[in-house]
């Protein structure tokens, strides 16, 4: 068991490894990247070119030495031009290195600032499938971790591989000419380095995307506690929770162990198996120096020219780990990148632009991807434009399913959904999610400020509309109480709002917009009746003409409606305006004389409250 402070790494329990035929397969997945970097070609071609340039002139410095020793060699002191030459070509190659690498490096960073850029569009347009399958830690754990992976692996591996490619071609070529038969024998340990490495990178790979996906249940794990800290904190559950991380941390660590391991392994068995072609030299070479074969010049020409060869050969393991790594990191970002949005927009040439807010079920059913059975099921209904409508029923009996749908966050079936006489699967979803205003049954508001989170679709809209939505929402009381006004940043950045000044927030930023259609998914749960009653009846006159929809679980709120739909187990039971449903005398009467019943028992109860105030007070006094 190892130790390191206060983690413990446990003792791995190995898992029988099949024996892998080497193959680099793994690595083709670096080829995804190509697209990307090919945007910068020109930039490639001249860092390129550089690298090799710089690899020539390097390639100089032995040729030089192997002059310089064979004057001394023969008594001759002047070996001054050798020395000059070498300084010179150092010279050389150290500017042309330094500007190849920079040019290559930049190449990296524009190349992963692109994959982050469409990495993030892309995840922009996912529903919840999508986010099902992969939670937030997990998408935020690529977006940072493999794609500096990537970038590591784009700036200073493909540099590498070019460096070394370029020397044991130059450092051959030298070879070759200076001594074919000891190159050839020096050559002897080359497959056997190329089989232990690419083998050991093919068992590397597996073992770096478990290791990925460790780093994404630590990540996913951190940053569902930290949204939830207050729940934690409330229930006492902290122990635990550091408890529970503990395991997914240690879990994390030991893959970390156990592939800096492996690594460390790789990268020492390398240098033992090229340690064999000095030998060589030294055994071969030198005998032929000692029988006057080759000069001592051409000697040393050669060790110098076989460092060069057997130098890149021997760090083959580190370059192929940090590719294997790499190519795990883009397998894992093109996991997200091939994604295809469920919801698609495939507009038709005959969806209008302005939508005038006519609404159609036919038949609509809906039942989520992977659930058992339907949570909507056939309802037919159709709202005039202009009207305001209500729904209303039991938890859980698919109100929000109903309103979702209108802005496509659940996609109906064809043909089942109707604004304005289009199905609509047949409007850009842009625009029927700009027309169409849904205001969450969540509220969620950004750490900005209030201004900036009324005006967040459009932040440049004029002060009177921002002011009319504050006033709309009774939200103008509130915000003068906060220390900046209308300034004041909320959320985690700033001042935390109660849950009523969150609703009616997120209801103002929805009233703002003005749209054809405005949907309300129980929007006045936290705000008191009374409230609720004036917000509905000046929205009511405003709104005259454009369709409003609402969900509750008042009848208080419902009421207000041209119509009232109430639903049960995912069908339309009732419907109809306040009155018939009250003489129809089923679901909303029942829930009508239940709550008035509790309102009266609420105002009887204020009552009796404030006369034992008097009393205290008469009596104290
Ligand atoms: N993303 C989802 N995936 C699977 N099932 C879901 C999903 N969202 C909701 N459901 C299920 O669909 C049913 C209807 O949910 P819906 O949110 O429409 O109810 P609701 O009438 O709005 O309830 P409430 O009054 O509590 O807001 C519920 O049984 C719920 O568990
Ligand atoms: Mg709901």
């Amino acid at each position: 068991m190892a130790q390191f402070g206060q983690y413990t790494a446990p003792v791995y329990r190995r898992q029988r490894i099949v024996r892998a035929r080497p193959s680099l397969k793994h690595l083709a997945h670096l080829k995804r990247l190509l697209p990307y970097a090919f945007t910068y070609r020109s930039w490639i071609i001249l860092g390129i070119t550089g690298i090799l340039a710089s690899r020539l002139c390097e390639a100089q410095v032995p040729m030089f030495m192997r002059s310089a020793i064979d004057s001394l060699a023969l008594g001759d002191p002047d070996i001054l031009l050798p020395v000059m030459g070498i300084l010179g070509v150092v010279l050389v190659r150290s500017v042309i290195s330094i500007f190849s690498s920079r040019l290559l490096r930049r190449v990296a960073i524009a190349t992963s600032y692109d994959i982050r850029k469409r990495y993030f569009s892309h995840v922009q347009t996912m529903g919840s499938a999508f986010f099902n399958q992969f939670g937030t830690g997990d998408v935020m754990a690529r977006s940072s971790g493999d794609i500096a992976m990537v970038r590591s692996v784009v700036a200073y591996g493909w540099v590498q591989v070019l460096t070394f490619a370029f020397s044991i071609l130059v450092g051959l070529c030298y070879m070759l000419f200076l001594s074919p038969k000891l190159t050839l024998l020096v050559l002897i340990p080359t497959p056997l380095v190329a089989y232990l490495g690419i083998t050991m990178s093919r068992r590397l790979f597996p073992l770096v995307r478990e290791q990925r996906q460790a780093m994404d249940d630590v990540t996913s794990f951190t940053s569902e506690n930290l949204n939830g800290i207050r729940t934690v904190q409330a229930m006492a559950q902290e122990k635990q929770e550091i408890e529970r991380f503990e395991d997914i941390s240690t879990r994390y660590a030991s893959l970390i162990y156990r592939t800096a391991k492996y690594r460390a392994k790789m990268n020492l068995v390398m240098p033992f198996v090229t340690i064999s072609s000095t030998l060589i030299i030294l055994g071969y070479g030198g005998q032929q120096v000692l029988t006057g074969q080759i000069g001592v010049g051409t000697f040393v020409a050669f060790f110098a020219y076989m460092h060069m060869v057997t130098g890149p050969i021997g760090s083959l393991g580190g370059w192929l780990s940090s590719f294997t790594s790499a190519a795990a990191a883009t397998q894992r970002l093109f996991e997200v990148l091939d994604y295809q949005p469920e919801i698609q927009s495939n507009p038709v040439a005959h969806a209008p632009t302005k939508m005038i807010g006519e609404i159609a079920f036919k038949h609509f059913t809906y039942r989520y991807p992977g659930a058992g059975e339907d949570v909507v099921s056939d309802i037919s209904l159709s709202i005039a434009a202009g009207e305001v409508v209500a729904f209303l029923g039991r938890i859980g009996c698919g109100k929000s399913t109903v309103l979702k749908s209108l802005v496509r966050f659940n996609d109906p079936q064809p043909g089942t959904l109707f604004i304005d006489n289009v199905d609509i699967r047949g409007y850009p979803l842009e625009q029927l999610r700009s027309q169409i205003a849904l205001i969450p049954q969540d509220p969620f508001l950004f750490s900005l400020s209030i201004r900036d989170n009324l005006t967040y679709d459009n932040p440049e809209r004029d002060q009177p509309p921002i002011d009319t939505a504050a006033q709309l929402a009774e939200l103008v009381e509130a915000i003068e109480e906060f220390p900046d006004g209308m300034g004041t940043i909320v959320g985690e950045r700033g001042i935390t709002l109660s849950g009523g000044q969150k609703q009616r927030a997120t209801l103002a930023r929805g009233l703002i917009r003005d749209a054809a259609v405005l949907a309300m998914d129980d929007c006045f749960s936290s705000v008191d009746t009374r409230t609720e009653e004036r917000i509905l009846r000046r929205l009511k006159s405003i709104r005259k003409g454009r369709t409003t929809l609402l969900i509750s679980h008042r009848v208080s709120t419902a009421r207000h409606a041209d119509r009232i739909f109430v639903m049960d187990r995912g069908r339309i039971v009732e419907s109809g305006n306040h009155a018939e449903l009250m003489a129809h005398n089923g679901y909303y009467a029942n829930l009508e004389a239940v709550q008035s019943n509790q309102d009266q028992d609420r105002k009887r109860k204020a009552a009796l409250l404030r006369d034992l105030d008097i009393e205290v007070e008469v009596v104290s006094g």
